[in-house]
């Protein structure tokens, strides 16, 4: 189904993550009919550049990181006469009344701010003084929304000095995975778990985030940030709250926001001794965390472990434990329910421990496994075994799972529809921090430093140990 007409400026148009995602993602919107007539995309940025350059740089990217997606030229053509580009001074005023005159009246406005958190404040002041913003314009900024609770409340004021909250869209790109969602499908669309989605029933929660990939050439930004800042206040926190939230009564931006808000607020502060961090070493003829990162002396963590638990009625007393990490054995998503033993096992000790455990496989190789006890066949008496109900999307869907869009594309798509469902909030992002500030904090304050493992490992072995202890283990990164 189209969206409205839309005028949609990228500042940072110029970008990487312009160029990889979000240009890519709006062309794959295109093709598939989803974006109407009369929409016009408008890169801006710095550089001095006409219409013409602009479109040759985005259908080169498009060619570059489209994934293998395939297309005829002449629709690319039909894509590109919809793009155009505005040279502008995000701290001056050149190239705004410019910008101002490419506007039209009665689409939707939407601004997507693909720059460094410093220039948010400077946009969103000149979007108003140029006459660009209305009452219905949408801005949608990206992470990292802070690098503390304190600068992310400072943000957040700026923006509401020229923004209210219905109109400020925040993109943690994991909400807008199709598993993400699905996870929340899962949950509330089945009758079948939510009986059993709490502390009576579940043992433990598991979950991970492994990439292969190291950090590269984003060392500048990571060595700043660290995993904590990078993947768990934000990607892992989400995941954390969509498994442990209450049902919202719709879903509806606030009624899911608001339970989210309350998982994150419930949370304990961590002790040290349930939190371990790691850094890879080098590895086969990959450089160490400290090489990419140029500097020898870097204590940032490409690793992190953690035990979490959530003060309410529901989870009390059931740990979550959180792990992610660089340059690991797999790239695998994925989050584990494991379930609490049977009460009693009428086929006595030699059957051994059996448990349930579903299995929600974010990435790769999408789906779903419910490990199930069974008799083990053949003669030998009553032995018991557990087996998946094993279900990838790939097979149960066929075509339909092919479809499955990319993050960005379904949520550029929501902020045009207007729908803020899958958008962090901004008392839900200053939750978040107020959480990991401690702990990060505490690492400061103790100079910690983070544990070394080799590349293409589960990371270091205290992460094991953090499970051990609590006699559980992680599952296999595969
Ligand atoms: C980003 C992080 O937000 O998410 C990266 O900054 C990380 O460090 C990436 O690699 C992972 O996203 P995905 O979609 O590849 O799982």
């Amino acid at each position: 189904i189209p969206v409205d007409p839309f005028d949609l400026v990228i500042f940072g148009g110029t970008g990487d993550l312009a160029r990889r995602k979000i240009l890519p993602g709006l062309f794959r919107r295109f093709c598939a009919g989803q974006m109407p007539e009369e929409a016009r995309i408008i890169g801006a940025a710095r550089s001095d550049m006409d219409d013409a350059a602009y479109r040759k740089l985005i259908a080169d990217a498009i060619k570059e990181f489209g994934n293998g997606f395939t297309f005829e030229a002449a629709t690319l053509n039909a894509f590109l006469e919809r793009i155009g580009y505005v040279a502008v001074d995000a701290t001056g005023t050149d190239g705004w009344a410019e910008l101002a005159g490419r506007m039209r009246d009665g689409t939707v406005r939407a601004f997507y701010f693909s720059v460094g958190p410093s220039l948010f404040g400077d946009l969103a002041e000149r979007l108003h003084t140029h006459g660009l913003a209305t009452d219905q314009s949408r801005i949608v900024v990206e992470k990292p929304f802070g690098r503390d609770l304190q600068s992310a409340r400072a943000l957040n004021a700026t923006l509401a000095e020229h923004f209210r909250e219905d109109q400020i869209y925040r993109i943690d790109h994991y909400l807008g995975k199709e598993t993400v969602q699905n996870l929340m499908a899962v949950r509330f669309g089945n009758v079948l778990f939510e009986p059993l989605w709490n502390a009576q029933y579940v043992d433990h929660i598991q979950i991970t985030v492994a990439e292969t990939v190291g950090v590269g050439g984003r060392g500048g930004y990571y060595d700043k940030s660290g995993a904590m800042r990078d993947m768990v206040q934000n990607h892992l926190m989400q995941l954390l709250c969509l498994i442990a939230m209450e049902p919202p009564s719709k879903f509806e931006p606030d009624e899911v926001r608001d339970e989210k808000l309350k998982v994150i607020r419930a949370l304990e502060p961590i002790e040290p001794h349930h939190i371990v961090r790691g850094q890879y070493s080098a590895g086969g003829d990959q450089p160490s965390y400290r090489d990419h990162a140029e500097n020898p002396r870097s204590n940032t963590e490409s690793f992190i472990a953690l035990r979490a638990h959530i003060s309410n009625w529901r989870w009390a007393g059931t740990p979550f434990y959180l792990r992610t990490g660089k340059r690991l054995k797999a790239r695998t998503s994925e989050i584990a329910v494991v379930f609490k033993d049977a009460p009693h096992s009428i086929f006595g000790v030699d059957a051994g421990r059996h448990r349930n455990v579903l299995a929600i496989r974010l990435q790769p190789n999408e789906g779903m496994t419910l490990d199930v006890t069974i008799k083990e066949p053949g003669p030998g008496g009553m032995r018991l075994i557990d087996v998946p109900l094993d279900m990838t999307f790939a097979d149960a869907l066929g075509d339909e799972a092919e479809e499955v869009t990319d993050a960005y594309e379904r949520l550029i798509m929501d902020v045009i529809r207007g729908n803020q469902t899958l958008f962090m909030r901004g008392d839900e992002v200053e939750a978040a921090w107020a959480w990991t500030d401690p702990l990060i904090e505490g690492w400061k304050q103790r100079g910690d430093v983070p544990k070394p493992y080799d590349p293409g490992t589960a990371g270091p072995d205290d992460s094991m140990m953090l499970m051990h202890r609590d006699g559980r283990r992680w599952r296999e990164l595969k």
